[in-house]
């Protein structure tokens, strides 16, 4: 894949600095995990939508598959190893920045789309573990949101100065994971478990749901988790 359609990753690559053989190897289950994870579940999707199918729901798996996509290459730029120069981790955190706001945008639509198709049919909301984990999800974004800009923007100005802002930028991070490991929890609920997914037939559609759930999603997860540095997680 060239450095041009994999930007997050190029910056890791640019920063001059030799990776172990496990975080090069990390690094690819995260890359190749979520595009398999994305590919899967459009493919899954669009294969077994008609026309007259057509509905608020096609847009929710299409929308939180790219939105795992866009979390996790927002991750990896922040991930070791870590650039000395002070302008490649300027860069790497505006990509980080850039590719979360726009995997925000798109999980809080498809989460609206889903919500959105509930109540077109009158149908209970939030009736599933996959629908309950989803919506614990969507608010711990918007909490990783605000906490991400709060700490960072204009060195914690808004929480009362750079050392607060640098102790919530710890929250923000540990958070982070926490928030990956429910939200690709939840991904898997709904890709492998739901009534929807479930009444998906042919081995097309089986190979898919067991490439996207059971083998992407556990590879995005266990990529992000092997790249993570115990020795920044400690918050007490
Ligand atoms: C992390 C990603 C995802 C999140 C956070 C999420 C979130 C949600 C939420 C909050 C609901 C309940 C909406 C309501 O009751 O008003 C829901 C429902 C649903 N989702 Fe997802 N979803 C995700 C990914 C997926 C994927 C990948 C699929 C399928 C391929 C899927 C299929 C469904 C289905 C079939 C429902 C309706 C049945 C139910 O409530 O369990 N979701 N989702």
């Amino acid at each position: 894949m060239s450095s041009s359609r994999t930007p997050a990753f190029e910056h890791i690559k640019s920063a001059g600095h030799s990776e172990t053989a496990l975080e090069t190897f990390a690094l690819k289950l995260v890359r190749y995990g979520s595009l398999a994870f994305t590919a899967s579940i459009f493919l899954l999707v669009l294969s077994s939508t008609t026309s007259s199918s057509l509905s608020w729901f096609t847009l929710h798996p299409l929308a939180q598959s790219l939105s795992v996509l866009l979390f996790s290459w927002g991750i990896a730029p922040l991930q070791p190893p870590s650039p000395s120069a002070a302008a490649e981790r300027t860069r790497r955190f505006e990509t980080h920045q850039s590719f979360a706001l726009a995997g925000h945008a798109i999980f809080l639509l498809g989460s609206f789309s889903i919500a959105y198709n509930k109540y077109l049919r009158g149908a209970p909301h939030f009736t599933t573990w996959h629908g309950l984990l989803g919506i614990i999800s969507v608010g711990l974004a918007f909490s990783q949101v605000a906490g991400g800009l709060a700490s960072t923007w204009e060195k914690g100005k808004l929480v009362g100065g750079e050392v607060k802002g640098k102790k919530l930028y710890k929250y923000h991070r540990v958070g982070g994971y926490a928030f990956m490991t429910l939200f690709l929890f939840s991904a898997h609920l709904g890709g492998a478990h739901s009534l929807w997914a479930t009444r998906q037939e042919g081995t097309m559609s089986l190979v898919l749901r067991v490439v996207a759930n059971w083998i992407a999603l556990p590879a995005v997860w266990t990529g992000l988790m092997l790249r993570l540095r115990p020795s920044k997680m400690n918050i007490f």
